[in-house]
């Protein structure tokens, strides 16, 4: 797969080793940064993020911040995301089953890395159940 994938300085640590973790499972990463432990403002690669999923430059998604709330919100205000937050397995499968969430969000404050590791792989590999799923994730659109 095709991922692109952003964190704040709260998550770059862990999206350094994520990014070597999925390459060696042979995805393509983008990386939109950050790309520094210095202090900086979310939403400026949340958004460029948000814009390249859209646009379907990147299959997916993974974004992370401290808590993940505020990437969540940022990602959240374009039409066509649908990002879900996960802090276990369980939502991560969820999110894809249910939600279709093109973007998985993650709390790097709050989780082992080793749980970081858990919920990507379950998020990339479950599939949209559609039906009834469908029908409501069509109307969550605003416009
Ligand atoms: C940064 O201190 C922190 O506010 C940020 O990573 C995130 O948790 C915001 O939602």
């Amino acid at each position: 797969m095709k991922l692109g994938i952003c964190s704040d300085h709260a998550g770059f640590d862990y999206k350094t080793d994520l990014i070597k973790a999925l390459q060696e499972n042979g995805h393509e990463v983008v990386d939109f940064g950050t790309h520094s432990t210095a202090s900086m403002d979310y939403p400026d690669v949340a958004h460029p993020l948000a814009d390249a999923v859209e646009n379907g430059d990147v299959d997916l998604g993974i974004a992370m911040c401290g808590t993940g709330n505020g990437m969540q919100m940022a990602l959240n205000k374009h039409q066509g995301i649908r990002a879900g937050l996960c802090w276990d397995v369980e939502i991560a499968r969820l999110i894809r089953q249910h939600n279709n969430a093109n973007v998985l969000v993650m709390p790097a404050r709050f989780i082992p890395f080793e749980k970081v590791l858990e919920i990507t792989d379950a998020y990339l590999s479950t599939p949209f159940e559609g039906g009834r799923h469908q029908n409501r994730i069509d109307k969550i659109s605003c416009r």
